[in-house]
């Protein structure tokens, strides 16, 4: 199959849509943040985010398509998250991407958001080299694994608790910084000194990664001392998180040698993760690939490439697929 896909994507807190040609050229992106709704409550609620899908989701797509000066029946297939996420966010994408599919006469794709986050890393650059060693930090995830070819992945380790990003929301949510918490904690660390020496969780501890006591600890410490510089905790918490994946990137480099880094996920638009990692990789040799910020958080050009690929690989997918809150990724 050839020629040009509308990928959807609704699993948390974006609206994203986006038409992307079998040669994963994004001929455009549109990301309808619910940020502003959620702000205020420090994190997603599941009811408002579905139903400002529902209320967003047909005017993401007409812009989409305008952008691209595409209409449906210039279009070869639908591609659509079907999880892991939201169960009621899922569902808004699915069954509109059943409809447009339905309607069109085009087959639909169900795509892994995952499988989107890894496949972002064709967003970094032209020369995409295998194998790759891909760290996928977001929101809802920290893991690090090993792809030998495209869509095949090995799981080196994962987090046994919290996720990176959601550390970053919950130390911010508890200062009153706000959602999400990754920009905000890492423009104060840009300020701060890293002088307080939080815990490094499970550094020597092969590539499982452990975030929740690190987030305690910064809570304890502020608790104990109600003087303290919300600048230098901001920069002493960013540098244990960016300790911990550097060692981690840096064992897997010793270990396989690959040719490339990816990161991906939300966390990859970190300025000063893409400034450690870049030093890491650089002194081994090898070459790092971050998608561009905006294609780091979610996104529906990510689950565009994926869909390209699972397209290839397995073909469409049957009617009758729905969402899949706790999906995970495949390994081989
Ligand atoms: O991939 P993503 O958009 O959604 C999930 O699939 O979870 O990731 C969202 C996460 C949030 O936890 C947010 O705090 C974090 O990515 N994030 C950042 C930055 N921008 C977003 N973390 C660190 N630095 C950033 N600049
Ligand atoms: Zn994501």
């Amino acid at each position: 199959m050839s020629g040009l896909l509308l990928a959807i994507e609704t699993s948390c807190d974006e609206t994203a849509a986006a038409v992307i040609s079998d040669a994963y050229d994004v001929r455009s992106s549109v990301v309808a943040s619910q940020i502003d709704l959620h702000a205020s409550f420090g994190g997603v609620v599941p009811e408002l985010a579905s139903r400002a899908h529902v209320e967003t989701i047909t005017a993401v797509i007409d812009r989409a398509l305008a952008q691209a000066a595409v209409t449906g029946s210039d279009l070869s297939a639908v591609a659509v998250t079907c999880g892991p996420g939201l169960v009621g966010a899922l569902l808004v994408g699915i069954a509109t991407a059943k409809s447009l599919a339905l309607a069109w006469g085009i087959p639909i794709v169900s795509v892994n958001h995952l499988e989107g986050h890894l496949a972002s890393v064709f967003l970094a650059g032209d020369d995409v080299p295998f194998p790759q060693t891909s760290l996928l930090v977001s929101g809802g995830h920290c893991m690090l694994t090993r792809s030998p070819s495209v869509g095949h992945h090995q799981l080196l380790g994962e987090t046994v608790d919290d996720s990176i990003g959601e550390a970053y929301d919950k130390v911010a949510r508890y200062f009153g910084l706000g959602y999400p918490g990754g920009p905000v904690l890492d423009r104060l660390a840009g300020s701060g000194d890293d002088v307080l020496h939080f815990p490094r969780p499970m550094l020597g501890d092969g590539y499982a990664f452990s975030f929740s006591g690190l987030k305690t600890a910064v809570v304890n410490y502020a608790r104990a001392d109600p003087a303290f510089v919300i600048e230098d905790v901001a920069a002493s918490f960013v540098a244990a998180c960016m300790d911990v994946l550097c060692a981690k990137i840096l064992r897997a480099l010793e270990e396989f040698g690959d040719p490339a880094v990816a990161i991906v996920g939300g966390v990859a638009a970190s300025p000063i993760l893409r400034r450690r990692a870049q030093a890491v990789v650089d002194a081994f040799g090898s070459c790092l690939l971050i998608p561009p910020q905006s294609m780091a958080t979610d996104n529906a050009a990510m689950i565009g490439i994926a869909g390209w690929q699972k397209l290839a690989a397995l073909g469409a997918s049957r009617m009758d697929f729905g969402p899949q809150p706790d999906l995970r990724l495949a390994f081989i």
